[in-house]
């Protein structure tokens, strides 16, 4: 038995507090064991996982399959970088590309990698196929986007928190407003544009899903200016909105996709960029890479992971209980002040608290929901986002969402309590 076997939740805490470094504000409690939509803590409380570290989880924790592909191919090999090729590579490469309708695929680790691989394409692409002169490439992003932490995702940012003492900032980013068509119509008239990038629901913002149409027409307007369009599918990826990948709500394929999280199930970090070979080609040996990119766990790890996606029809099964989960929901907000909106995609979706004094009542929430046995965490201070495994059942989403409902009513002040 090691010493964190004996550890309690508050021992772990202090732990983390006392030796790591305070860039995260976690919900306190710890947490040892994941099977499915089900977690579990140091002291054997359950609950049900509402935030799927951040839609990494879609297909739940620990998904035996997952986990046995992971673990037979570490007996084999893990590791060659791609000085060597190995034997499951191409074999990832011919099944993530088929399922998607790509040419290529680049693998990379972390989400942010992919972001930086679509930025590096896109840019290569302006020089070597646009004509755009050097150095002159503009690549735009939606308002509050989030695409990770690197220099490259903080200089897109407009959120302070994000950017503020990084600086300098890289240039050649402009910052359109999301779901604006005239905004985007009117940057794309530089010709130096070169891509737009875009979440197709901007998660980390606060589950901002923008109008119906958005995505078509702004793909549209980007192939007019022969712009690329790139959807950062990292979070709305993988089955998690009703589709395998948001965008195909509205029929659209993105010129570059990049898919993260949900692509390993979780397990460890897999990345990848997909685009046709008029794009994928221009980036030649050497030029783009990363040590772990397409190792041999990752491509067992993502072959399993989106098998699952697709054989245990985990798109229908979001679709489906996102409906519910929302209905369900909004009936309750017409009578409780105390939200204000309920919105979302699939089982992407955010309850947007009324707390007009700023007293981080959604923290608060977030406590008791805890304590009520389901763990979800508030965003930019009054979001709390609901995104659980897209395993759950019917039964289970309706136990979570009377948990749901019984915590925030005890926080709506009795003298809103009125039909609106
Ligand atoms: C839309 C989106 N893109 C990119 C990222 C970055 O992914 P990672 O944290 O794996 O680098 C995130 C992370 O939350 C995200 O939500």
């Amino acid at each position: 038995m090691s010493v964190l076997d004996r550890l309690t939740s508050q021992q772990a805490i202090e732990l983390e507090e006392k030796h790591g470094a305070h860039n995260y504000h976690p919900l306190p409690v710890v947490l040892r064991k994941g099977e499915g939509v089900h977690v579990w803590d140091l002291e054997g409380n359950h609950y049900y996982d509402f935030l799927s570290a951040y839609s990494a989880v879609n297909q739940g924790h620990c998904h035996p399959r997952i986990v046995y592909a992971l673990t037979e191919q570490a007996h084999k090999l893990t590791l060659t970088s791609r000085a060597f090729h190995n034997d499951v590579l191409g074999e990832y490469e011919k099944f993530i590309t088929n399922l998607f309708g790509y040419d290529k695929v680049l693998p990379m680790n972390t989400g942010v990698e992919g972001g930086e691989t679509a930025i590096k394409l896109c840019r290569k692409w302006a020089y070597k196929v646009k004509g755009i002169e050097q150095n002159k490439a503009k690549i735009l992003f939606a308002e509050n986007n989030f695409w990770g932490r690197t220099l490259a995702a903080v200089s897109s940012s407009t959120d302070p928190s994000a950017y503020s003492d990084y600086g300098p900032y890289l240039p050649g980013f402009e910052i359109v407003k999301y779901n604006d068509l005239q905004a985007l119509e009117k940057a794309l008239e530089d010709p130096n544009v070169a891509g737009f990038m875009v979440e197709p629901i901007q998660g980390e913002a606060g589950v901002v899903v923008p109008d119906d149409g958005y995505l078509k027409k702004a793909y549209d307007l980007c192939k007019s200016k022969n712009v690329l369009f790139i959807a950062d599918e990292v979070q709305t990826g993988i089955s998690r909105t009703g589709k395998l990948y948001c965008c195909q709500h509205e029929g659209v394929k993105p010129d570059i996709l990049i898919l993260g999280k949900a692509l390993s199930g979780g397990v460890f970090p897999v990345s990848a960029v997909l685009a046709d070979d008029e794009i994928m080609l221009t980036i030649k040996p050497g030029e783009h890479g990363s040590t772990f990119g397409g190792n041999p766990l990752a491509c067992k790890v993502a072959v399993a992971a989106l098998e699952v996606a697709v054989e245990e029809n985990l798109a229908d099964n979001a679709q489906k209980l996102g409906e519910i989960f929302r209905r369900e929901l909004q009936d309750f907000a017409k009578q409780y002040d105390i939200i204000r909106t309920v919105r979302g995609k699939g089982l992407l979706n955010a309850v947007v608290i009324n707390d007009p004094e700023h007293s981080n009542i959604a923290w608060e929430i977030c406590l008791r929901l805890r304590d009520n046995g389901l763990l979800a965490k508030p965003t930019h201070g009054n979001i709390i986002r609901f995104a659980p495994p897209l395993v759950m059942t019917e039964e289970e989403l309706m136990e979570c969402v009377n948990i749901i409902k019984n915590t925030i009513q005890e926080f709506q002040p009795k003298s809103l309590a009125y039909e609106k």
